[in-house]
Parts: structure tokens; C-alpha cells; sequence
């Protein structure tokens, strides 16, 4: 997610823009920019990459400005570049805006500005909103912002100056967080805390539909009808460690709590309800294309490969086209069939592992059609695969992966809506029932948050296990490994993750009084078998924590624990499966005393074979 400062009063404006950008690079970003408001007229200074080329390009760039805005981007739409980057100004140059957030409906709007005579110099999103502004100016910034988000759709957090209205910036907020932060003859604005602390502690937190306009003395803020706004002022406590973590004790957990914002944002603009159907205009496989493929190959390492194992099975199901999938470096060195008619689907968060890379230029090198899913924009896989199709879960700090590989999950239910649609495999009411479930997906990750406290007091009754193994069948199988190997990268625990129908064939000689196993029991077809294997563990005093959706009722009879996770359609149900995992791997990690955000011998993107 991108960072946003502001600032307006009497001091020098471009150090404490430069200096809150710097506040905020913790969290990722890959370019960085400027707009100052001097003597009438509004400056702007951007550069791609590190913020080290923005202070180095400054020159004395305008020192005597009092106001203006900053932003640090997190691509998502358009390449890291200069044109991309923020502030992004209107065809006169008197308006900038930053902006944090996707905007769904740019294309449309963006399509209505250039029919009104705009034009546009950047591929971004976010370049719709200063042309916005201009073209519905009348006068008052403020209110010229409020019809702007009568007509976005999607989440922002966004700040705009127009040097027609020198003395004032102006703020409007939906989904992304943004604070105003409050000093004396002087105000700031941020998208994180860690931004102004050290000028203020007193803030104002902007709400979902609230403008705000901002002046060296005074704060005025309206909701979506204009209706002035009496805030309370939020008192930071924070110190600055805790603020870039945004209260929480660590990125892990930070990221794990951001799934439902992360999951939204990867669907945004791409599933209709209204019209039943998954929309991907950055992938270029079109009917013809999709027609002529008879074979899917999915690699990816790791987490990533997991994320790989659920979507051949969703692929399979709504397409009808046979996926294989494989370890990024086994398939390297397998004399694998592919030709022009196979799609290889490569998954990767950083974009940059080695070999999954690797398995992407020896399909590339064979003919075979490449697609890549990740999240970090112009990345060394997104630029060599055939077509991408990003995660938008913003930058992942925490080494274990969570908010990425949930993500990437989505990102697969909408590669397989996607084909299945161009091969006319799925009918439009099993669509829509599929596509109701995923925009549902965020509140029900919300719901299964609220599981944390039964997780941690399991993993603190458990913690001193030497291993521990996770067993389900089918999709749960799929998720079951990644349970395993979330709490083995975090907790160095030993963890094993089971085909449940598998144990009897000699892992059930491992379990025995007290042994730890996680069951996985979401998939009706087979939840009667489930519970016979679950009965098998118990028999051999195993002690067993289930987790199976809210219908699934009697199971808590058969084990020592259960957790519940809402209803969904059994292919959705791997994204709510595996939070409360992800919190039993966090908070066993933290009973062992574990550096949870930076395991030994771990690397955030292994870029090494
Ligand atoms: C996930 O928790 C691990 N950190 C690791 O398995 C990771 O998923 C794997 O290295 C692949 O990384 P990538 O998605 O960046 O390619």
C-alpha cells in the first residue's frame, strides 16, 4: 500500500514532506514524489525508485513553499516509473493529488475525461482523480472533493491541492487509512502515524465517506452529505516501532489482520455479480487462446506452491482442463511435455524466486503460454511471463507469508472463473453462487479473526510439542500443508501435513497420547471419512483441534477442540481455513520465544537456488 504525508502552516514544507516519506519506507514502495504549493503555483518532483533519488534530485527544490503533499507508491496499476509515480497534477498543473487505494471505476472515468478534452500521462488509477477535480471545479476545493467521491468507486485515501486555493489542502477517505495530524499554527496529514509523530501525538482519524479541509489553523471536516463533522481527538500512545506496525506487535500479525482489505482490493473491479462474470483486462487470453489449451502446468515454491495445489483443483473443476502441478524446482529439471497448448502458471509474492523464475524460462523457452500471479508490479517474473495477473495485498514484510498467499488464492478462483467462462465450462447461476461467496470473502475472514483468542490458548497449552501433524482431505489436504509449514517456519516445531486417508498407510505409527493434530473437516463430500479419521487418532490418545465450518455441528463431540469458521462454498472455504492456522503458527511461534517476523535461516525472497 502506498504512503501518504501532507503538510500546511509556516514552516519550510520539503524536509517534512521528505522526512515523513522516510518515516513511512518500512512498508515498500518502489517510487516517490512531491507537490509544493509556491507563490501561486504548484511544483511537483518524482522519481522512480528509493527515496534517495527523490532527496537527491531536490536542488534547493523550492524551499521557501509552506505547503504541500508527498507519496511514496506501491504499484498496482502501471509500472514503477516516473510518469506513474505521485502526485499526479490535471492538464493545467494547478491541481496535484496523491493517492492511496484502487480506484474500480478509472477506466470509465478516465474514457469520459478524455471525451471531455483531458489528457492523461500516466497508466495509473489514481491520474483520474486530479482531471476529476478540475473538470467539476467551481470554486471550493472542498466541495468540488466531494462530488469527485460521488463519482469513484473503490477505496482511497487521497489528498489534493490547487494552487486556485493556496491556503488549504484537502483529504477525503474510503477503506485506506489516513490521519490528519494536529499542530499549533500548522497541520499534517498521513496514511500511517510513524509519518507525524514526531510533530504531534494529537490526531484526527478520517472515517470511510469524510472530507476534511485542512488549513494552518483550523480542521474542518464533513461527511459524505456535506454535514460538518465535531471529531474527538485520537492521542497517539505509540512510539515509533510500535506505529509502523500500527499497534501491533508484529508485521505477521499486522498482515494477518489486513486479509480482508487485501482480499478486496485483489477483487476490485474485476468480478460483476450483476453480470455473473470475472473480468481480467490485463490478461490477454482471449477465447480462441483458452480454447486451444489442453494442459495447465502450475509452479510455484513454497507457500506459493500451496497456493498452487487449491487452484488445481479449482481450475480443474470450473474449466475442465487437466493441471498439473509442481515444485518450481523440481519441474525445472523434469523433461516435461509442453508445447504452444500448454498454459504454465507460475505463482510468486516477491516475483523474484529463483526458481520459479527458472521454470518460467524454460516454459517460455519450450512455447508454452506463460502467466504469472504476483504481487510486486514489475517484477523479474512479471516481466518475463506471457501475462500477469497481480495480488493487490500491498508490500509483505513478515517473511511468513499470509496476506500473499490468501491473495493468490483469489487470484485463482478468478483464473478459473476466467476460463472457464471463455470455454463456456460453467453455467451463469454456479458462477454467480461463486462469485457471491468470494465478495462475501472479506467479512467472513473478519468473522474467523475473531477465533484468535481460542487459537492462542491452544497454542500456549501446546507449545512444548516436539510435532505436530495437520490431516484433511482434498482442499483441506491442500491447506493442511501450508498450516504445517507455517508453524514449522515460525515455531521450529516439527510439523507434518497428511492426506487423512493417508495416516493408516504408516504416519499413524507416530501418533500417540498428546501429539498435537490439527483436522481439517470443511469438505462435505468427505467429511463422513474426516470423521473417521479423526476417531482413528483419537483412538491412539492424539489430541485433536478441528476446524470445520459453523453447519458442521457434533463435531466438537469427537475432538479436544473446535473452531468454526462461517459457511462458504466448499471450493472458497481454503481462505478462511487457513487464518485461524496462520494465528496457531504466530502464537505457538510466540509461546517458543521465536523471532516471529524474521525466522532463522529464512529469507523474505529467496533469490538463490
Ligand atoms: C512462505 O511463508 C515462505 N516464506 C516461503 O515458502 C515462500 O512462500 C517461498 O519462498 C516462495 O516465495 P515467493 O512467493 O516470493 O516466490
Amino acid at each position: 500500500m502506498c504512503g501518504i504525508v501532507g503538510y500546511i502552516g509556516e514552516q519550510c514544507a520539503v524536509p517534512i514532506l521528505l522526512e515523513g516519506l522516510a518515516k513511512l519506507e518500512y512498508r515498500g514502495y518502489d517510487s516517490a514524489g512531491i507537490a509544493v504549493l509556491d507563490d501561486g503555483t504548484v511544483e511537483v518532483k518524482k522519481q522512480k525508485g528509493k527515496l534517495n533519488n527523490l532527496v537527491n534530485s531536490m536542488n534547493g527544490f523550492y524551499k521557501e513553499a509552506v505547503s504541500g503533499i508527498g507519496h511514496t507508491r506501491w504499484a498496482t496499476h502501471g509500472r514503477p516509473n516516473n510518469e506513474n509515480a505521485h502526485p499526479h497534477t490535471d492538464c493545467t498543473g494547478k491541481i496535484a493529488v496523491v493517492h492511496n487505494g484502487i480506484i474500480e471505476n478509472y477506466m470509465e472515468l478516465r474514457e469520459w475525461l478524455i471525451s471531455r478534452g483531458h489528457s492523461f500521462k500516466s497508466e495509473t488509477d489514481t491520474e483520474v482523480l486530479p482531471h476529476l477535480i478540475e473538470e467539476l471545479y467551481q470554486g471550493d476545493l472542498v466541495d468540488t472533493l466531494q462530488q469527485v467521491i460521488s463519482k469513484v468507486e473503490g477505496s482511497y485515501a487521497m489528498v489534493a491541492m490547487n494552487a486556485e486555493n493556496s491556503g488549504e489542502l484537502a483529504a477525503a477517505r474510503h477503506d485506506s487509512p489516513l490521519i490528519i495530524g494536529l499542530g499549533e499554527g500548522e497541520n499534517f496529514l498521513a496514511s500511517d502515524i510513524p509519518a507525524i509523530l514526531k510533530h504531534t501525538r494529537n490526531t484526527y482519524i478520517l472515517e470511510d465517506g469524510e472530507v476534511a479541509r485542512i488549513t494552518p489553523r483550523e480542521v474542518n471536516i464533513s461527511d459524505s452529505q456535506g454535514r460538518p463533522v465535531l471529531k474527538e481527538v485520537f492521542k497517539v500512545q505509540w512510539e515509533q516501532g510500535q506505529a509502523e506496525k500500527n499497534g501491533y506487535p508484529h508485521f505477521m500479525l499486522k498482515e494477518i489482520y489486513e486479509q480482508p482489505r487485501a482480499i478486496r482490493d485483489t477483487l476490485a473491479g474485476r468480478v460483476s455479480l450483476d453480470e455473473g462474470k470475472v473480468t481480467l483486462k490485463e490478461i490477454k487470453l482471449d477465447e480462441e487462446k483458452v480454447s486451444q489449451i489442453d494442459k495447465i502446468y502450475i509452479t510455484a515454491c513454497g507457500t506459493a506452491y500451496h497456493a498452487g495445489m487449491v487452484g488445481k483443483s479449482i481450475i480443474e473443476s470450473l474449466a475442465r482442463v487437466p493441471v498439473e502441478v509442481d515444485i518450481a524446482s523440481e519441474l525445472r529439471y523434469r523433461d516435461v511435455m509442453m508445447n504452444e497448448n500448454t498454459l504454465v502458471i507460475v505463482i510468486s509474492q516477491s516475483g523474484e524466486t529463483a526458481d520459479t523464475l527458472a521454470s518460467l524460462r524454460e516454459a517460455n523457452r519450450v512455447g508454452a503460454r506463460t502467466l504469472a500471479v504476483t504481487n510486486v508490479v514489475d517484477s523479474s517474473i512479471a516481466r518475463e511471463a506471457g501475462d500477469v495477473l497481480y495480488t493487490w495485498a500491498g508490500p509483505e514484510i513478515a517473511v511468513a507469508s499470509t496476506k500473499a498467499y490468501t491473495t493468490q488464492l483469489v487470484a485463482m478462483y478468478l483464473l478459473g472463473l476466467y476460463l472457464a467462462q471463455k470455454r463456456e465450462t460453467i453455467d451463469r447461476g454456479e458462477a454467480v453462487e461463486i462469485i457471491n461467496n468470494l465478495r462475501e470473502l472479506s467479512t467472513k475472514v473478519e468473522t474467523t479473526l475473531q477465533n484468535g483468542e481460542k487459537i492462542k490458548q491452544f497454542a500456549e497449552q501446546y507449545s512444548n510439542s516436539t510435532s505436530s501433524f495437520f490431516i484433511g482431505r482434498g482442499l483441506d489436504y491442500a491447506v493442511a500443508l501450508e498450516g504445517a509449514l507455517k508453524l514449522k517456519e515460525i515455531s521450529y516445531m516439527h510439523a507434518e501435513a497428511y492426506a487423512a486417508g493417508e495416516l493408516k498407510h504408516g504416519t499413524l505409527s507416530l501418533i500417540v497420547e498428546g501429539v498435537p493434530v490439527v483436522a481439517l473437516a470443511t469438505q462435505q463430500h468427505v467429511y463422513d471419512k474426516m470423521i473417521s479419521n479423526i476417531k482413528e487418532v483419537k483412538a491412539r490418545d492424539a489430541t485433536v483441534l478441528a476446524l470445520a465450518p459453523e453447519g458442521f455441528t457434533g463435531i466438537e463431540q469427537v475432538v479436544d477442540e473446535a473452531v468454526f469458521i462461517p459457511e462458504a462454498h466448499p471450493v472458497i472455504a481454503p481462505v478462511l481455513t487457513v487464518v485461524p492456522l496462520q494465528m496457531l503458527a504466530y502464537y505457538m511461534a510466540l509461546q517458543r520465544g521465536c523471532d516471529v517476523d524474521q525466522p532463522r535461516n529464512l529469507a523474505k525472497s529467496v533469490t538463490v537456488e
